[in-house]
């Protein structure tokens, strides 16, 4: 049975994206059979996965739409279910929305290890489809004055959701992103590791160039720069990810 995993906050950009995809094609190349969805009307993982994102054949739009949906197959076990700018036309509408992910990924899931899900910044409906529909949630962080707080407020969230909609939800764990070698950042990262603890991951993010072009060429970063100081790390996440969220 797949294991479905939402990669979340509610802040934007703080790397959700960047780490869904790398994540994705990272465990896919290890031999994990895995769909990505992007549940975002802003479709960075589309643009990110398809050369042409306007001509997507899969458009989660369709599973909130109850239309049948078959993933994209994008490389050797590696699936994907995209996302367009229309899907922020349905995001507030009806609340039965908030079941509707759940509901198609019952019927897929014994296809795939993974599920990995890609949300948008926001606390509305189509975050708590994604939350709904999930064993785990991966929260990215970009270290920052405000990130306490925001992290309070997913926290909150999450036990809401627990509470009412997914009792068998779990964080899997809190990882730290775009992280710089300044006095700020430390301290910051001091700070979350007081009150977070073990939800922290052990390996963060730095800060690096690569990222941020690896995607405009469709490339991961372990095609785009496998001898980089990015790609080490990431593949430390991935044993930690594959640890944390056993199969
Ligand atoms: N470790 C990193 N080093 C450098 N740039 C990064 C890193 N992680 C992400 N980025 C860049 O930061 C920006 C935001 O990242 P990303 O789009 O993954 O965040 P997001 O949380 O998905 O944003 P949104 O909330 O808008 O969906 C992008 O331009 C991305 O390329
Ligand atoms: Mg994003």
């Amino acid at each position: 049975m797949g294991v479905t995993v939402s990669i979340t906050n509610q802040k934007g950009g703080v790397g959700k994206t960047t780490i869904t995809f790398n994540t994705a094609i990272g465990l896919a190349e290890q031999g994990y059979k895995i769909l990505a969805i992007d549940n975002d009307p802003q479709g960075n993982l589309t643009s990110a996965f398809l050369e042409q994102p306007e001509n997507l054949s899969a458009d989660i739009f369709s599973i909130y739409s109850d239309e049948t949906v078959i993933p994209i197959q994008i490389q050797e076990n590696l699936f994907f279910i995209g996302a367009t700018i229309s899907l922020s036309r349905i995001s507030e509408s009806d609340f039965d929305l908030v079941f509707k992910l759940k509901e198609y990924l019952e019927g897929i899931k014994q296809n795939y290890d993974y599920i990995l899900i890609d949300c948008l910044p926001s606390f509305g409906y189509l975050n708590l489809s994604a939350l709904n529909a999930s064993d785990y949630v991966v929260i990215p962080v970009k270290p920052a004055p405000f990130a306490l707080r925001g992290l309070k407020d997913l926290f909150d969230t999450i036990k809401k959701t627990q509470k009412r909609l997914n009792p068998t939800l779990k964080i899997a764990g809190i990882v730290l992103n775009l992280l710089e070698k300044t006095v700020l950042h430390g301290d910051i990262q001091k700070v979350l590791q007081e009150e977070y603890g073990d939800y922290i991951f052990n390996i963060s993010l730095s800060k690096g160039v690569k990222f941020e072009e690896s995607p405009a060429f469709n490339e991961s970063i372990f095609k785009y720069a496998p001898q980089s100081k990015q790609t080490q790390q990431f593949n430390q996440f991935l044993r930690e990810f594959l640890v944390r969220i056993a199969l």
